[in-house]
């Protein structure tokens, strides 16, 4: 069987994207590029192009650039991946698919963490701003006593064997 040419494309802001992507290209043996250095007009050398991108307010960072770039990319096979804070509860994933437009996407989520000393200005001040807002609401929902509690400070749960569900489906292409 022919070998499948693989590369995987990246967006992350403090770093945890890039994690997995590297552990993805580790497991996979591919190519791995930052978006910055995605251009659709030298993907003729892959046939399976993995998107990575955190998420910023339900939206995965860098994605339009691929989108943007898929009418000229109509023999490849696109998989995309998110990584987010929140742990990987199925109806939150079913909903950052459909506010992605990813339905016909290929599509996995992995939990990566928050990391307040990496992220820049503008997403510190938010994230405080929202951690301030939850702490001082009266009568708080489960929900937001939670994700209070989550965004308290920094944390770390991503893992190397979240990865295993999307090589494996690689695999089996
Ligand atoms: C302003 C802001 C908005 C965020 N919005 C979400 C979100 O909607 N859902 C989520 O799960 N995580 C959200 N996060 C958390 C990031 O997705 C998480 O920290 C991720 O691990 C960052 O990955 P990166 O370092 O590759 O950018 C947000 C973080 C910031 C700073």
């Amino acid at each position: 069987m022919q070998e499948k040419r693989i590369i995987v494309v990246y967006k992350s802001k403090t770093g945890f994207t890039k994690r997995y992507a590297n552990w993805i290209k580790d497991e996979l043996n591919c190519r791995i590029i930052p978006v910055e250095e995605f251009n659709a007009t030298n993907m003729s050398s892959y046939d399976i192009i993995i998107f990575g991108g955190s998420l910023h307010t339900g939206k995965i960072i860098g994605i339009n650039t691929l989108k943007n770039s898929l009418p000229t990319l109509p023999d490849k096979r696109i998989i995309v991946f998110a990584i987010g804070a929140m742990p990987p509860i199925e109806e939150e994933i079913k909903k950052v698919r459909k506010d992605n437009s990813l339905d016909d996407i290929d599509f996995f989520y992995f939990q990566g963490g928050l990391n307040y000393e990496k992220m820049g200005i503008m997403d510190r001040v938010l994230m405080t701003g929202l951690k301030g807002f939850l702490r001082f609401k009266r009568n708080k929902t489960q929900m937001e006593q939670d994700t209070y509690e989550a965004i308290k400070s920094s944390y770390d749960h991503s893992s190397r064997e979240q990865i295993r569900p999307l090589l494996e489906f690689v695999n089996a292409r």
